[in-house]
């Protein structure tokens, strides 16, 4: 199973992030890329999708994220068949819109077609937990989640 690791970043918390999931995951075929590079129309069936992102401005998705986000809306693909998940990024000073670029990612994937797997996953910058911590569970659970419909 090939596992995509996109990111979505202003500061690069969410690239340092999707590395080392990258990292762990070693015993897969995974890669690393930058949400600003990602085609909407190079979603691949077979693929696992794990989406890194986080949140700027007043509850946008961050800069990198822009352009993946109005391409989606411009192309309106069908993703249907495929899978995905999201570790968001954000920060509960920001009460009000509180991780809301991972949740925005989860509106255009789920929009498309996509299916999502596992729950979305919410780390607060001002929280006790490293986003590692967080990650690296989620990312070998949703793993083991999609192993029996994508092992080729
Ligand atoms: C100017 C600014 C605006 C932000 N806005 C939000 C927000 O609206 N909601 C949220 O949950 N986090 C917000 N954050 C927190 C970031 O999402 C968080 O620090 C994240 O770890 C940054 O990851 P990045 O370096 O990959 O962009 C904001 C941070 C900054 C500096």
């Amino acid at each position: 199973m090939q596992i995509a690791i996109l990111y979505g970043t202003e500061t690069g918390n969410a690239e340092m992030l999707a590395e080392d999931i990258a990292a762990h995951l070693d015993d897969h075929d995974t890669s690393v890329t930058n949400l600003s590079d990602m085609d909407p129309a190079d979603f691949t069936a077979g693929t696992l999708y794990l989406i890194v992102t986080s949140t700027y401005g007043d509850g946008e998705l961050p800069a990198s994220a822009k352009p993946f986000e109005e391409a989606m809306q411009a192309a309106g693909p069908d993703l249907s068949g495929i899978h995905f998940a999201v570790f968001g990024m954000g920060d509960s000073e920001y009460e009000e819109t509180f991780n809301f670029g991972g949740k925005r990612i989860e509106e255009l994937m789920k929009g498309a077609g996509a299916t999502m797997l596992g729950a979305r996953v919410t780390h607060d910058a001002s929280g006790a937990d490293m986003a590692e911590d967080l990650a690296f569970p989620w990312a070998e659970a949703v793993v083991a989640e999609a192993e029996p419909a994508l092992a080729a």
